[in-house]
């Protein structure tokens, strides 16, 4: 089974041209299976026509959102794009919404994902931060402190996405026709998946809105979790999950950038 993972496509930024030579060039993969990991446009009609791009390919398409596309804008708040602007518009295009329901395809594999976010846990030990520090830091490093106007802490929904996604993966270990399971994320949850540059203290500071690793410890141990793949950060990484006594679990992150569209390709 081949599942191709696309992530970061801004299609405000990108365009349509650019993005439809990217889905031109999925579809000569001949793909089971294309996931959009995320911030695929803002505002909400640039996330619809970023969607429509994928209108043509043969296969089911699922979609989980970004934290761009949750920006507040043209009085939509961001708990009603989360909620339910996102999902509907996903659904209108005959899209799966991953954030609710994972997918089970043949041959016993499992798909799983959401948005994920960050909780601060992918923070340099060598900073000495604490999370106050962090939220106090946060509108230098991340636009999400000014655009995204829900009341919860980040700690709190990501909170609520990781004991979501624990739910479904408990769920996928328990049936029976699954034998092996994808998880796709926007935000990365291994450390695998997180560019360190100890050399430079700006990207260093950065790296507490770019991961939820609290979200990987909680799902390392599920026996049938092989591979993650997620977005967010920009910067393509490969690399694996080792586990004693378990296979590793394979990690990846989508090296798109503005107008620079990258997928990468899962065989299980
Ligand atoms: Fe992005
Ligand atoms: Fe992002």
């Amino acid at each position: 089974m081949r599942i191709l993972v696309t992530s970061d496509l801004h299609m405000e930024v990108t365009g349509h041209h650019t993005i439809h030579r990217l889905v031109a060039g999925m579809e000569r993969e001949e793909p089971d299976l294309v996931v959009i990991a995320g911030d695929l446009g803002n505002p909400l009609h640039m996330y619809e026509q970023c969607l429509a791009c994928f209108s043509t390919l043969p296969c089911t398409v699922a979609v989980l959102p970004g934290n761009h596309d949750l920006w507040a804008s043209n009085g939509q708040t961001s708990r009603q794009l989360y909620e339910k602007m996102l999902p509907e518009a996903t659904r209108q295009s005959g899209m799966h919404w991953l954030e609710d329901v994972p997918l089970v395809l043949e041959n016993g594999i499992a798909v799983a994902g959401g948005i994920g976010w960050y909780d601060y846990s992918a923070r340099d030990p060598q900073l000495d931060q604490s999370d106050d520090d962090i939220a106090e830091c946060k509108p230098r490093y991340a636009m999400d402190a000014s655009k995204i106007d829900w009341a919860w802490t980040d700690q709190e929904f990501a909170a609520t996405c990781r004991h979501r996604l624990q739910r479904q993966l408990l769920r996928l270990e328990e049936d029976e026709e699954v034998n092996q399971v994808l998880v796709v994320t926007h935000v990365p949850i291994f450390e695998s998946q997180i560019e360190r540059r100890p050399e430079d203290q700006d990207w260093s500071k950065g790296t507490p809105y770019f991961g939820h690793l609290t979200l990987g410890e909680s799902l390392r141990g599920f026996p049938k979790l092989r591979y993650v793949v997620s977005g967010h950060t920009h910067v393509g990484l490969n690399g694996v999950v080792n586990r004693p006594g378990q296979v590793p679990i394979g990690s990846a992150v989508v090296g798109s950038d503005y107008g620079r569209p990258r997928w990468v390709t899962v065989e299980m």
